[in-house]
């Protein structure tokens, strides 16, 4: 009989931080952080540029698997890995219309057609409108630290799954970020951008929490692993990823004002970081948590 991992540890896990409240959900549902305008998809298009090879990567696939992706978003990454199942299905699931909407015409726009085997719906990833057993593969990222309850998101995803199917998750920890020279101003703003986050229904710090979640939901074999963000001036990188984390404050502007942040704190937060990605002599240190699993047999 399969094991759950948390079994071993005698008393049972303290999931209750994960309790699904109506209030959490709600704010779940209307409060996603970074929004979707413009320059918020433009950097999430970014940040799929600068991390989708190595994830594609990670997801160990075969041609033939059937496929889903929660909280597909652009649909950038899902389209790229509908290329490396060229005799399977994938599906991307997305709650936002305008996000699912950006992702039919960009595709329709750069391949002149939908790809057969490629299918885009809407729904919530509390409940995903498939049946049991219809997928080989389920990931998501950058999705759980927005849901009001990952536990249940991911109990879906192990339903979703034929048994012996595998999960893949890649998520931040917010404040395992760290620059040289320091941005005390930064470090400030972020730090209540993760609060406001939090207040919104959110888990900013999801990254450390998915060997526990994964294995409460029933999912065995469970690895944990991290995908270090490692950059200097001088190299390729280190601009780019800067810019992700000044533009991540740009986008959130007036979210974060919405939530009783001065503007002109957030500002000063963004001009601390270009002056960082301008320097000759700065590093940054990140990196996103990974694990991996499969649903017994
Ligand atoms: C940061 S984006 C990541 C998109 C994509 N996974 C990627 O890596 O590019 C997070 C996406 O999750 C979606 N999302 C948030 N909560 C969701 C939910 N409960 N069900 C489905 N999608 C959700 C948001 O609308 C957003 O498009």
């Amino acid at each position: 009989m399969a094991m759950n991992p948390l079994s071993s540890m005698g008393a049972a896990p303290d999931l209750s931080f994960y309790r699904e409240t109506a209030e959490r959900r709600a704010h779940a549902a209307q409060g996603y952080i970074h929004g979707t305008s413009m320059p918020e998809r433009s950097r999430l298009a970014t940040l799929n540029e600068l991390s989708n090879g190595d994830f594609v990567r990670f997801l160990e696939l075969s041609g033939t698997d059937h496929v889903l992706e929660v909280g597909s978003g652009l649909g950038i990454l899902t389209s790229e890995v509908a290329a490396r199942v060229p005799d399977g299905i994938i599906f991307g699931l997305e709650r936002s219309e305008e996000q699912l909407e950006f992702a039919l015409q960009q595709l329709d726009l750069v391949s002149g057609d939908m790809l057969p085997h490629l299918q885009f719906v809407q729904g919530d990833a509390h409940e995903l409108p498939f049946s049991d057993a219809s997928f080989d593969v389920v990931y998501c990222r950058y999705v759980l630290e927005h849901v009001a309850s990952p536990l249940r998101v991911l109990q879906e995803m192990h339903r979703v799954l034929r048994p012996g199917g595998k999960v893949f998750l890649q998520e931040g920890n917010i404040y395992a970020v760290q620059f040289d020279p320091d941005c005390a101003k930064f470090e400030e703003v972020w730090r209540q951008f993760g609060h406001i986050q939090e207040k919104l229904g959110g888990d900013p710090a999801i990254g450390k929490r998915l060997f526990r979640l994964l294995a409460a939901a029933g999912f065995e074999a469970v690895s944990i692993s991290l995908s270090p963000v490692l950059h200097r001036a001088g190299t390729e990188g280190f601009a780019p990823w800067v810019s992700v984390f000044s533009d991540i404050l740009r986008t959130a502007e007036d979210s974060l004002a919405a939530n009783g942040l001065p503007r002109e704190e957030t500002r000063a937060a963004i001009a601390e970081l270009d002056a960082i990605r301008d320097r000759d002599d700065a590093a940054m240190f990140f990196y996103w948590n990974r694990a991996h699993g499969r649903r017994p047999t």
